[in-house]
């Protein structure tokens, strides 16, 4: 596996070749990344994995700071995953002059959901995307589905703007007690951590009451909202969508899905449960 910083470094690795599966990242890496490279491999192409934290989707007094650089551990496991090239850069190589020009997702998408807690969230993960995009040139680009909202302006922007690319979404890894895996449970104490599985089984709750016959989602929603809240979670919100579309589900919707995103502490957790509704 080769390991590269820089632009020319990456173009020098690739020798041309266009056909990669890439797998963008953040770093600090657990199972859930490994199995999305083990994902990207399934392609029989070259795996590349980009590492880099970037500024542009943080906000002010967001974590960009504290987020953890474990740049030599997350290569041994990209190598034992079977990655190809890493690709590290730091932030003047990806952005060496002030990035004006941005991706602007739509308003009703970059400004619902997790991008109504964050504003410009959406913005700067589109932009980072397409430069990587455009620096790697893949076929393939793996994401997770953790990150749905994420994963619905990625599919939207390759769609709109043309990207030869194909979008493979991998599942949610998930600890024993149901956590879903993120780079932020790191930052959880120990008595957050044993709480932190409530998110998950709120959506849970929101999709077992949907399966037996339930169809007002707002007041299933807000039944979870308080639950966490009365827990001492600060929950920016729960919702059901149509996980085709992240809009509020309408009756045609079949295939839905209970997202969530909530504080604990100083740390903000975010799942989703996507799930198959037959009908009111
Ligand atoms: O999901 C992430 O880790 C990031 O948002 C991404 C896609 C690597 C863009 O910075």
């Amino acid at each position: 596996m080769q390991t590269v910083h820089t632009a020319a470094e990456l173009r020098a690795a690739l020798g041309g070749q266009t056909g990669v599966a890439f797998v963008p990242t953040m770093g600090n890496l657990h199972a859930g990344h490994v199995s999305l490279v083990e994902l990207a491999k399934q392609h029989g192409t070259p795996v590349v994995a980009s590492i880099f934290v970037n500024p542009l989707q943080f906000g002010a007094g967001e974590d960009f700071e504290r987020y953890p650089r474990t740049l030599a551990a997350d290569c041994k496991k990209l190598e034992a995953a079977g990655c190809d090239v890493v690709f590290a850069p730091d932030v003047a190589e990806m952005y060496p002059v002030p990035q004006t020009f941005t991706v602007q997702p739509p308003e009703t998408l970059a400004n619902d959901l997790c991008g109504a807690c964050r504003p410009g969230h959406f913005a700067g993960v589109a932009t980072v995307v397409l430069k990587l995009f455009n620096l790697v040139r893949p076929r393939i680009a793996v994401f997770g589905n953790k990150d749905f909202q994420q994963l619905h302006v990625i599919r939207g922007m390759v769609e709109q703007f043309n990207l030869p690319i194909t979008i493979v979404a991998g599942e949610t890894l998930r600890e024993p007690d149901g956590l879903a895996m993120s780079s932020r449970n790191g930052y959880l104490s120990t008595a957050e951590r044993i709480q932190a599985p409530q998110l998950q089984r709120e959506l849970s709750a929101i999709v077992a009451a949907v399966e037996t016959g339930m169809r007002d989602f707002d007041t299933l929603a807000a039944s979870a909202r308080r639950r966490l809240n009365m827990a001492g979670w600060r929950v920016d919100y729960v919702a059901v969508r149509d996980a085709e579309t992240l809009h509020p589900p309408h009756a045609d919707s079949r295939q839905l899905v209970a997202l969530g995103a909530a504080w604990l502490g100083r740390t903000r957790l975010i799942d989703n449960l996507r799930f198959s509704c037959t009908g009111a």
